[in-house]
């Protein structure tokens, strides 16, 4: 199977862009950018030009979560292997590259319409990452989406894009969450089962912190703006990460996280942490209406 390097950028719509934009200045501490078009608002914390592309939509949704394959000759080594397992896939126009920032793409839907892009050539970032606030990021972490079968979304994952199990989660019935890696880091992808009567989602994105301080400036920081807090400051049992949650108006939430687990693929075993295994081993929980785990 060809390789996937890393977790790239991730695409959302939005009801109220202008709203979200202020709620990531003033609570994220993070510094929006629109394009020339102003049809997009970026977001830039890392070494990349952005990790974070909004637009406007009717409703909150997911537009798409991109991945990193390399190069043009993984690419198409991807395209002609997802073709051969009858997947559809869509190559990504010039017009969509320019606006994305990267060399070329491929897009297919995962089993719950998900939108996933492989891509390569991602820009880099052409001035550094600024913030409104004290903080350092070092890399995007993970997405997670809910999902209506964690089993067939893991099967999929792991048997048609080579994605490595890392463990599960079995949180009570029915959340059992699977964490899913594509390199050293614990996991660049997790899936949950969707409340009852939701739709499949975008729950949360995570950002990699420099250090534990990040996280507990965070946390002072969104409490004084009066902004929500959705979980911590918190650590997870499987993945080890001290993580504080911010729900955003964009319906999904932004997880600061530090110390998150490399994975040894040669001595890894996939684990199941078994029913009753907390969110958060401190003993913290879920703390705001707008945060929902499913
Ligand atoms: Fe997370």
């Amino acid at each position: 199977m060809p390789r996937i390097v890393d977790i790239a950028d991730i695409g959302v719509g939005v009801a109220d862009r202008r709203r979200f934009e202020s709620f990531a200045e003033d609570i994220l501490g993070f510094v929006p950018f629109r394009s020339a078009d102003d049809v997009q608002t970026c977001f830039r914390w890392d070494d990349r030009h952005h990790r974070l592309s909004v637009t406007d939509a009717p409703a909150n949704e997911l537009r798409y979560v991109a991945f990193d394959v390399g190069g043009a000759d993984d690419l198409k080594e991807w395209s002609d292997a997802l073709a051969e397992k009858g997947i559809a896939v869509q190559p990504g126009s010039a017009k969509a590259c320019g606006e994305r920032r990267v060399s070329a793409f491929v897009e297919f839907d995962d089993p719950d319409g998900h939108r996933i892009v492989f891509g390569h050539g991602f820009a880099p970032a052409e001035t550094p990452a600024r913030f409104n606030r004290e903080l350092s990021v070092l890399r995007t972490g993970h997405v997670l989406l809910t999902v209506a079968d964690t089993a067939r979304t893991c099967d999929f994952y792991t048997g048609t894009l080579g994605f490595r199990l890392s463990d599960w989660v079995y949180i009570d019935e029915p959340i059992k969450i699977c964490f899913l890696r594509v390199n050293a880091r614990h996991h660049a992808f997790a899936a949950a089962p969707h409340a009852p009567g939701a739709k499949p989602r975008l729950q949360h994105i995570m950002v990699e912190v420099e250090s534990l301080d990040d996280v507990m400036r965070t946390y002072h920081h969104v409490r004084a703006k009066g902004g929500p807090i959705g979980m911590g400051p918190g650590k997870h049992a499987n993945c080890q990460t001290v993580h504080v949650y911010v729900p955003t108006p964009g319906g999904f939430a932004v997880e600061f996280g530090y110390g998150h687990r490399r994975v040894d693929d040669q001595r890894h075993r996939p684990t199941v942490y078994d029913i009753g295994t907390p969110v958060d081993v401190w003993g913290g929980g879920v703390q705001s209406e707008e945060f929902h785990l499913g």
